[in-house]
C-alpha cells in the first residue's frame, strides 16, 4: 500500500500543556473521549519524556489550552527543555491543584484523574476523567496547524548574532551551530538532516 505520510498532518489537533506534578510539556495529542457529566479526555505521550513517567506516577494530570497569544517562548521552554533539568513554570504564572501546575496564561485547564493507559510501541494514551475545569479567558485556540504556519516568528529563530540556525520542519526544534552533523536526530520528533532547514 503507497503511503503518503504527510497527509496525517491534515488531521487537525490543538496545542497544550500536560502537565502532573513535577513534570510538564507541550502535547499536540489531546482529544476528547467523551462528553458525560464528568467528561473523559485523552492525551498521547512519548514514553522518552519524562511527564510520561510522572503521569504513571501521580495518576493525575492536567492540561493546560494554549491560545494564539500564547509567547512563544512557552513552547520553546515546554516543548523543547525535560522536566528532569529544569522547572518549567519558574518563569510563567501558574495555579496549582493538589501539586499539578496549570498556566495561568492559557484560555483555561481541564484536571483530571487518570483512568486508563493504553500501550503503543513508542507512546502511551492517557486516558482521564475531568473532575475540575477553568475558562481564564476567551481567545482563539491555537491549532497545531497555526503553529507550523507560524513557528519561525513564534519561535523568534534568531541568526543575527553570528549564529546559525537549522529549524526542524516537522516540529519546529532549533538546532544552533555551524554544520548539522550527518546522522543528527531530532530530539523532539526523530527526523533525520533532510527534515532540517538552515535559517
Ligand atoms: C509543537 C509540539 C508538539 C508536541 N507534541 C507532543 C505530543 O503530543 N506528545 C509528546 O509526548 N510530546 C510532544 N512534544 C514534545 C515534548 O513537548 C518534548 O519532548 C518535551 O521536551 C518533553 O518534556 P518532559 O521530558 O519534561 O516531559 C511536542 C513538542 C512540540 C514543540
Amino acid at each position: 500500500m503507497e503511503k503518503e505520510k504527510d497527509i496525517i498532518r491534515d488531521i487537525i489537533s490543538g496545542m497544550f500543556i500536560a502537565s502532573t506534578n513535577d513534570s510538564a510539556c507541550i502535547v499536540d495529542t489531546v482529544l476528547q473521549v467523551s462528553s458525560d457529566k464528568e467528561p473523559l479526555i485523552s492525551v498521547c505521550i512519548n514514553k522518552n519524556n519524562y511527564t510520561n513517567e510522572m503521569i504513571k506516577k501521580n495518576k493525575k494530570f492536567a492540561i493546560s489550552i494554549l491560545g494564539n497569544d500564547i509567547n512563544g517562548e512557552v513552547i520553546k521552554t515546554f516543548g523543547f527543555n525535560t522536566s528532569r533539568e529544569i522547572n518549567k513554570f519558574d518563569d510563567y504564572d501558574y495555579l496549582e491543584l493538589d501539586g499539578v501546575k496549570v498556566l495561568k496564561d492559557s484560555l483555561g485547564y481541564l484536571y483530571c484523574e487518570l483512568v486508563d493507559i493504553v500501550d503503543t510501541n513508542t507512546h502511551n494514551i492517557f486516558i482521564g476523567k475531568v473532575i475540575d475545569s477553568k475558562r481564564f479567558k476567551n481567545f482563539e485556540p491555537m491549532t497545531y496547524q497555526y503553529y507550523q504556519e507560524h513557528k519561525d516568528e513564534l519561535l523568534k529563530v534568531k541568526t543575527n548574532d553570528n549564529k546559525t540556525a537549522y529549524v526542524c520542519t516537522l516540529c519546529g526544534y532549533i538546532y544552533y551551530g555551524e554544520t548539522l552533523p550527518d546522522d543528527f536526530i531530532c530530539p523532539i520528533c526523530g527526523a533525520g538532516k533532510d527534515a532540517f532547514e538552515r535559517q
